[in-house]
């Protein structure tokens, strides 16, 4: 079995079997990293350029080392040290680069659609690493490894997203990814952090946190963006905490354990208090460990691979 697309720009309309497909192979990838040596052959001879033009911790490293850990070969390109600041474009900078002779096109762009665009000029394989608030695939798919190694089925789980959805690319690759894999979604938020009409993708919505933590097996808290402060979604970071906030005193009326899930960066004591963070039912550093593999999958099978136990 193979990916029906040889790029990956979002999670929007794909089917349940190419995400299984993907969930299974980094399964198999997800192994090769507990080895004592963390390499397998499976792309040597190829080329990946991580064409990153917004800071990036997580994404950044785990694509070069799932690139490293498949043996191909990664290049890194940052827009703030490149032509780009004499002014060269999107198109001109990523053609120039695919006319040195290479296969595959990591790009982080703060522009809706860039990765698109690519796919317009280039021959390259194309993987979307977050496109402003569009989407970032790869990141749900990770959040998707993690919640099937706590819940053995997406049917009958409920997932509630906190935070700012409205800018949020996570949330609506998620929306997008946990739909397909038939899991009930709740949006959570201040009203002006909720699109209007968001609730035709099929997700209930909420602005009551108690009442979602009720509900819900899996609490994914979102970054409140504080680089767009200032523009007044809320009074104030406190405020947000307060009404909002994921702590233990509210954690501890559900009668259940909740898995709790951030995608990084945190801002500790706003979206989610240190003691979550850092507690037995948080899985956020096994989201950034499933990361690698979910991106040695996704670039092992857009470059035509299939059956990943016979490459290991
Ligand atoms: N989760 C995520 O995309 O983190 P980075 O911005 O550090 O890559």
């Amino acid at each position: 079995m193979a990916l029906k697309s040889r790029h990956l720009l979002g999670l929007e309309g794909i089917e349940r079997n190419d995400i299984e497909l993907i969930l299974n192979t980094a399964r198999s990838f997800r192994e090769v990293l507990d080895r004592p040596i963390k390499k397998v052959p499976t792309l040597q001879g190829q080329t990946v350029v991580n064409l990153f033009y917004e800071s990036s911790t997580r994404t950044r490293i785990s694509f070069e080392l799932a690139e490293k850990r498949l043996s191909a070969d990664a290049v890194n390109f940052s827009s703030s040290t490149s032509s780009v600041k004499k002014g060269e474009t999107l198109v001109d900078t990523a053609r120039n680069i695919e006319a040195m002779k290479i296969d595959t096109i990591v790009i982080r762009h703060s522009s809706p659609g860039a990765p698109h665009l690519l796919t317009k000029y280039l021959d390259s394989n194309i993987i979307n690493a977050g496109d402003g608030a569009h989407e970032h695939p790869t990141q749900a798919l990770l959040d998707l490894l993690t919640i099937s190694e706590h819940h053995p089925k997406f049917e009958g789980l409920t997932v509630g997203i906190v935070g700012d959805i409205s800018h949020s690319r996570v949330a609506l690759s998620n929306i997008h990814g946990l739909k397909a894999m038939g899991a009930k979604i709740i949006l959570c938020g201040p009203s002006t952090l909720i699109p209007r009409e968001i609730d035709k993708l099929g997700v209930d919505i909420s602005y009551n946190i108690d009442e979602v933590i009720e509900n819900v097996d899996v609490l994914m808290a979102l970054r409140i963006q504080l680089e767009r402060q200032g523009t007044s979604f809320f009074p104030s970071l406190r405020e947000y905490h307060n009404f909002f906030g994921i702590t233990r005193e509210r954690l501890e009326k559900a009668n259940k354990p909740i898995t709790i899930m951030h995608p990084g960066p945190i801002n500790r004591g706003v979206e989610i208090s240190s003691d979550v963070a850092d507690s037995e039912h948080s899985v956020i550093l096994d989201q950034v460990t499933n990361g690698v593999a979910i991106r040695m999958s996704v670039l092992y099978l857009l470059s035509g691979g299939q059956n990943v136990t016979e490459q290991n």
